[in-house]
């Protein structure tokens, strides 16, 4: 692997990760274009818009990015925006993803004293060479620095690679909505509550 930086997002970044975000999504959403189209529209478009500066890009030598890391800071904004703004985009692509979306939603009002949500995702070549865990940790020290105490990933299928990946990690369950399916969170050294 060449020599891989961590950085902030920069919006020349977006192709890219908007092709990282398709290459990462569902195999189901992948047979099907019309799906797959959406899967941006939930999973990145808003951090990019609308919270760029919690955003972090990993890269290779040529400073193009192989993977990411994004969270909102703001349970009540994602809810207000994605409603006001992403379900309409949702509409014009594919409506029977707003569903899909209504149900995040809710899964995210179970973990709302959990402001703060994450995703992340490399592309294949990237994976398993520890890169994930240094964008967890630029993420936490960021959100440490602006007084932020814990961190969230909702809706994780348990026994998944990604949920042994955040075990490992120190992530701890939250919230659990099924025998399958769990939200989890990590709170910072030194939090209080
Ligand atoms: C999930 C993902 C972000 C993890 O990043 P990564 O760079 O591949 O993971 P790392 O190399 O940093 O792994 C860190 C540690 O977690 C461990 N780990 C990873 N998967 C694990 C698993 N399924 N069970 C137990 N431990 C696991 C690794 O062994 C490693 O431990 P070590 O440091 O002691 O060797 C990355 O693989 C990815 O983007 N996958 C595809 C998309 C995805 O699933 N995104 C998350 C959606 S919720």
């Amino acid at each position: 692997m060449d020599e891989v930086k961590i950085r902030p997002y920069e919006v020349k970044d977006k192709e890219a990760l908007t092709d990282i975000c398709k290459e990462t999504a569902w195999e189901s959403y992948k047979k099907d274009p019309q799906k797959l189209a959406t899967v941006p529209i939930n999973f990145l478009d808003y951090f990019l818009e609308y919270e760029p500066s919690h955003v972090l890009v990993a890269t290779n030598s040529h400073d193009q990015a192989v993977g990411y890391i994004e969270c909102t800071t703001s349970y009540s904004r994602f809810v207000k925006t994605t409603k006001a703004v992403f379900f309409p985009r949702l509409e014009a692509v594919d409506p029977s993803q707003i569903a899909f979306e209504k149900d995040f939603l809710l899964a995210l009002h179970f973990i709302r004293r959990w402001p703060a949500h994450l995703h992340i995702n490399l592309t294949a070549e990237y994976q398993h060479q520890g890169l994930g865990t240094k964008l967890i940790d630029a993420l936490i020290e960021k959100l440490k620095k602006e007084g932020f105490t814990r961190l969230a990933i909702c809706g994780v299928e348990r026994g998944s690679a990604s949920y042994g990946f955040y075990r490992h990690y120190g992530f701890t369950e939250i919230w659990v909505y099924s025998p399958k399916l769990v939200s989890l969170g990590i709170r910072f050294k030194g939090e209080k509550s």
